[in-house]
Order: structure tokens, then C-alpha cells, then sequence
């Protein structure tokens, strides 16, 4: 059977890992967090102290590269592969507001970017892969049969994105989250290396006023018809 690459991007919490993992396990395809690998990164250099609220030292987190290992181990439990670093599973401490706010400056690094970009080229080797992230249809497969934009208001992804903290147990406020979500809008897409793009062949789709449900029958379509055409 022929199988596709799936490329997603969009802006933050936009529901992409969900529509995603969903989708993958539907198909039987394997799903690549890449958020998850920038997210990795800012994680050692928080622990290292390379970042912090006064001073981030890009040198010696740019010296330090070869020695962040990242895995993905499929965990049956949760139904998607956990990010580990280094051998340590780090799938919770990477989802806290306190990384999210610095992971848009660990990834405007071009020597992060380019070191993670080849990991992500080699997970995606084999096809049947649906990788999210922000710069996946762009660069990382440019060829991706087919490629998604997904986008929502601020308000609405903000909403979202505090629920999921506060049902994790963090004590965070709305307005932070908000806070977060345009402040890497901004960085994210107005970044020099691979800002967040539409390419030109991606399908946008505004899921702000749609269901979980909705979108996912949506894609399915889509990847149907693109599966149709490729045979
Ligand atoms: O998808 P996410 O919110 O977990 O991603 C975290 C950050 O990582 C996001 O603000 C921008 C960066 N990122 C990126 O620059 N390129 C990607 N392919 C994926 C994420």
C-alpha cells in the first residue's frame, strides 16, 4: 500500500499533536512530535543554566549540541512515542509554561535548527510519517505529499492551552498563557531561519470554530483523496 508523508504546521496550540496523533494511529503511521525536540533542547539548556529570564549564552549551548541525544520510544500506555534526552524520559518536564516560554528563542538558533532538522529528515526516511511542527512543509519535507496549515484565534488556542496546564495540575494564569501564545506567534513566524510559513502548497484550515471531530474527518478526507491520487 502506498503510503504519504504528512506534513503540519501552524501556529502554537492549534491542535496539531492531537489531530496528528489521532491520525497515525487511524493509519498506522508514525507520528514525529518536532516541537517536542526544540522543546528538548531548551530543557538542557534550562538545566544547565545556559537560559534563564536575564541571560541565554548561545555559544555554550551551541558547544554542547553533540552531547544532547533525543529518542522518541513509542509508550503503549499513552498511545505515542515519549521524547527522551539523553536516555531520561522527559515527556513532562518539556510541557511546562516556564520552557514554553523560552523555547522560540532556543529555536531561532540556526545551529540548533539545522542539527535537528537532519534528525527529523532521518525519521522521516521511510514515509508513512506525519510529523508537526512549524517549519515541516517548508523545510524539513519540502516533497510531503500532503501539507497542512492549521490556524485558530489566539483567544481560542490560549483557552486550550490553559486548560491542558491546569488539568496537569500547574498553577498558571489565562493571561500568561495568552501572553505566551503571541509572543511565540511573533518569534515564530518572524524569525530569519525557517520562520513559520505557509508553503505554497498547504492546506490552511481555521479550526476555531470546529470540533475535534470535525477537523479530524476533514484530514481524513484529504489524506484519503491524496492517497487516491499517489496510487
Ligand atoms: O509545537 P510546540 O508548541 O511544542 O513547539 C514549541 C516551539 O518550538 C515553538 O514555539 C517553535 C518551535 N518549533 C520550531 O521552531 N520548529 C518546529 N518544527 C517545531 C517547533
Amino acid at each position: 500500500m502506498t503510503k504519504i508523508t504528512i506534513a503540519i504546521d501552524g501556529f502554537s496550540s492549534t491542535g496539531k499533536s492531537t489531530v496528528a496523533k489521532r491520525l497515525a494511529k487511524h493509519l498506522g503511521y508514525t507520528y514525529v512530535d518536532s516541537g517536542a525536540m526544540y522543546r528538548a533542547v531548551t530543557w538542557y539548556a534550562m538545566k544547565h543554566n545556559f537560559i534563564n529570564k536575564e541571560r541565554f549564552d548561545i555559544d555554550s549551548l551551541v558547544s554542547h549540541l553533540d552531547d544532547i541525544h533525543l529518542n522518541f520510544v513509542f509508550n503503549k500506555e499513552v498511545g505515542f512515542a515519549e521524547v527522551y534526552l539523553n536516555d531520561e524520559n522527559i515527556e513532562k518536564q518539556i510541557r511546562t509554561l516556564e520552557v514554553s516560554n523560552f523555547v522560540s528563542k532556543v529555536a531561532e538558533i540556526s545551529e540548533v535548527r539545522s542539527q535537528l532538522v537532519k534528525q527529523q529528515q532521518k525519521l522521516g526516511k521511510g514515509k508513512g510519517v506525519i510529523m508537526d511542527g512549524r517549519d515541516i512543509g517548508t523545510v524539513v519535507f519540502p516533497d510531503a505529499e500532503l501539507k497542512l496549515f492549521l490556524t485558530a484565534n489566539a483567544e481560542n488556542r490560549a483557552k486550550r492551552r490553559f486548560d491542558e496546564l491546569i488539568k496537569r495540575g500547574e498553577k498558571v494564569l489565562y493571561d500568561d498563557v495568552l501572553k505566551n501564545v503571541q509572543e511565540r506567534d511573533y518569534i515564530d513566524s518572524h524569525r530569519t531561519d525557517s520562520p513559520l510559513v505557509k508553503a505554497k502548497d498547504a492546506i490552511e484550515i481555521d479550526n476555531s470554530d470546529m470540533t475535534k471531530d470535525e477537523q479530524f474527518q476533514i484530514i481524513l478526507d484529504l489524506v484519503n483523496k491524496t492517497l487516491k491520487e499517489k496510487s
